[in-house]
């Protein structure tokens, strides 16, 4: 595994590579990898001849410096758990290096991006297309991999992969779990030994509220309940629960056939801000 701290470095590598036909996957990561960040760089690397992983805490997309200072950083530790899962090229960029100068260019995804994350996070996916932009220009790759927990970052890049015409293919694996129904995140590993007791509990609402949907029950309804059920649990502060349209993303009033809806949370547990979603 070859690692590359410069964009001119990763450019010519990816010239080089393209220029002898190989295929390149890109798996964008803001690093302190789990088993869901690994199960993409294997499908990548099962599909693509060439595996790039960026490791990159992007600090355009935070909106909160905290959030920011806090989030977990441990680039000796990816870099050890990426060679094995069948990573060639490491990117880990400075921020100066992909950011040379201040960005002026803004992007608006519309409705897309004016519920849930976007409107809890102002700013948040700006920061995303800029920078997933900008590394799709660096690493030109045939295939992109992405994680489904981010659901509302795939509708996005989907729309910015269509938009800005970028030639190639978005691929999108399920969300993976801890053992307890906990979707793995990075910011697992911020969470007490308390919250991490607790925090499965979002994955058994979601779970419930699933159910619920299936069973016809009002959306209302459903996102009330799911609302209190979090909110019982002292440790945990809900930001939102929705039920959404799976494609637009706009929450739902009823339910139509053949129309897939999403239900997806946000919650603040001990100070961490935790995301996950379930498709029914
Ligand atoms: O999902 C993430 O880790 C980030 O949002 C991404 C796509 C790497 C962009 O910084």
């Amino acid at each position: 595994m070859q690692v590359f701290t410069t964009a001119a470095e990763l450019r010519a590598h990816v010239e080089a590579a393209r220029g002898a036909g190989r295929r390149l996957a890109l798996v964008p990561t803001m690093g302190a990898l789990h088993e869901g960040h690994l199960q993409l760089v294997r499908a990548a690397a099962q599909d693509c001849d060439e595996v790039i992983v960026s490791v990159f805490v992007n600090p355009t997309q935070f909106n909160n410096p905290d959030d920011l200072r806090l989030y977990p950083r441990q680039p000796e530790q990816d870099a050890a758990a990426l060679a094995p899962a069948g990573c060639t090229a490491l990117f880990l960029p400075t921020v100066a290096e992909v950011y040379p100068q201040p960005t002026v260019l803004r992007f608006d995804f519309g409705p897309l991006e004016q519920v849930m994350e976007g409107a809890h996070r102002p700013g948040h996916f700006n920061g995303v297309a800029t920078v997933v932009s900008k590394l799709f220009h660096l690493a030109r790759p045939h295939r992109a991999y992405f994680g489904q927990k981010d659901f509302q970052q795939v509708a996005v890049v989907r729309q910015l992969i269509a938009d800005l015409s970028f030639d190639l293919e978005l691929v999108v694996y399920p969300t993976v779990r801890e053992t307890d129904g906990l979707a793995m995140s990075s910011r697992n590993a911020r969470l007490t030994p308390a919250a991490r007791a607790a925090a499965p509990l979002i994955y058994q609402v979601l779970a419930q509220a699933a159910t619920q949907v299936r069973q016809g029950v009002a959306p209302a309804e459903v996102q009330a309940a799911a609302l209190a059920a979090l909110a019982h649990e002292p440790q945990f502060t809900p930001e939102y629960v929705e039920v959404a349209d799976a494609q637009t993303l706009q929450p739902v009033a009823g339910y139509e056939p053949g129309r897939a809806v999403v239900l997806c949370v946000a919650a603040h547990l001990a100070g961490v801000r935790l995301i996950d979603n379930i498709v029914v």
